[in-house]
């Protein structure tokens, strides 16, 4: 048995989502999404976690675990329900989270924007309304007074699948839309570049206020784990750079970058292939490939080198908590590899703390955590504490 060990200042912790725990985030876009008729979601995220009101009870389950990091996001539709009309009281309740985090021990890791837009926003055009970059370094200016006691704040999380879905948006609304390709469509080019200026824009302005801590600012790049088949090495690589490499190039002067990985995906000379029947899949239907975590990092010290590396989302829907606890292990192992290889990581968040809502759908089950979907009761279940004891010790034996 060896002895695998982390240094002492990483942090470990678990990642959330505002519209994916709160519940009734009804100003958002994803809200109106899930209403069309005829149904494009399995179910409507309703009250979700409720976690809008039992942020607490959150917090004190991952602080009481040994874990010593909370990555949780703020919602831009409930701070700016309509163009230009702030809410005072959400960003105080934002802020009471964040105070709340630092009773517990927490350091917080804030999402200033996770998937969901105002509403609003999206009827203008979403991104690539005219002014929305303007709109999001607003709606980030508006809350930095309650930022002022974070230091790790994520700009965008995924601005990769972001484009993804911004493509397959228009691809539906066209009707160009093949349910039997594999893989992903190519990223919105024109969202995509919105996206890095809007970060950008967001950088800057959280590095040019003084502020009573030092900001450290990255976004969150979903990693795909592209691989070759024998003869397609040069088929995957064009795949792969615009839909994961190219997000990861643009964070090559950022203060971290977070990675994310779940899969992997192989790509044969024509293109992405469907996860074989024979291999083991989770309930989201992808492979289980926990390597998937070793080859983000990988990813991101060959297109940015140099930039420190967060691992902000990482995690199985699964309803074995054993398998969960053995996905982990292996994607740590293969984590702690990288770090002995010089490549600098600086903490582990596995998404996610709780069973949530899953874009869709509450049958992937994702959580440290389970919740019943009734009572909201918080249900812990071994991972969770599992996890907590290698935060605790600095490490375990494999
Ligand atoms: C997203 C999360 C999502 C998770 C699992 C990531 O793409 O950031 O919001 O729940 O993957 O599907």
């Amino acid at each position: 048995m060896t002895r695998i060990s982390f240094p002492a200042d990483f942090y470990w912790g678990a990642a959330t989502a505002a519209h994916q725990i709160e519940g009734g985030n009804t100003t958002s876009d994803w809200w109106y999404k899930e209403h069309l008729q005829p149904p494009r979601v399995e179910t409507p995220s309703g009250d979700a976690c409720d976690s809008y009101h039992r942020y607490r009870e959150d917090m004190k389950l991952l602080a009481d675990a040994g874990l010593t990091m909370y990555r949780f996001s703020i919602e831009w539709a409930r701070v700016e329900p309509a163009p230009g009309e702030y809410s005072f009281a959400q960003r105080a309740h934002y802020g009471r989270m964040i105070e709340a985090a630092r009773e517990y021990g927490l350091e917080p890791m804030v999402t200033l924007h996770h998937f969901t837009l105002p509403q609003w926003l999206e009827r203008a055009g979403g991104w690539l309304a005219p002014g929305a970059i303007d709109r999001f370094e607003a709606y980030v200016a508006f809350c930095l007074p309650i930022l002022d006691n974070v230091t790790w704040i994520c700009t965008i999380n995924e601005p990769n699948m972001m484009a993804i879905m911004a493509r397959m948006d228009a691809d539906r609304a066209a009707g160009n839309v093949d349910l039997r390709a594999a893989g992903l469509p190519e990223p919105s080019v024109p969202v995509a570049r919105v996206l890095r200026a809007a970060h950008e824009r967001v950088v800057d302005l959280l590095h040019s206020r003084s502020s009573s801590r030092q900001k450290q600012v990255g976004w969150s790049v979903a990693t795909q784990a592209f691989q070759a088949l024998p003869g397609a090495e040069e088929a995957t690589r064009s795949y792969g750079y615009p839909r994961d490499a190219w997000f990861i190039e643009q964070a090559a002067r950022d203060d971290w970058i977070g990675i994310q990985a779940y899969t992997r995906t192989q790509v044969g000379v024509d293109g992405p292939l469907p996860v074989p029947e024979s291999a083991e899949k989770t309930l989201t239907g992808w492979e289980y490939y926990p390597h998937a975590l070793a080859e983000g990092i990988q990813l991101s010290a060959t297109y940015a080198p140099g930039v420190p590396i967060f691992v902000t989302e990482n995690g199985i829907a699964t309803d074995d908590d054993n398998r969960r606890i053995d996905y982990v292990m292996e994607a740590l192992r293969g984590l702690a590899q990288a770090r002995r290889a010089g490549i600098v990581i600086l903490g582990y968040l596995y998404w996610s703390l709780l069973d949530n809502y899953e874009w869709g759908s509450y049958r992937p089950t994702f959580g440290l955590v389970g919740v019943d979907r009734q009572t909201f009761e918080r249900i812990p279940r071994p991972s969770l504490e599992w996890l907590g004891s290698i935060a605790q010790t600095g490490g375990f034996d494999a």
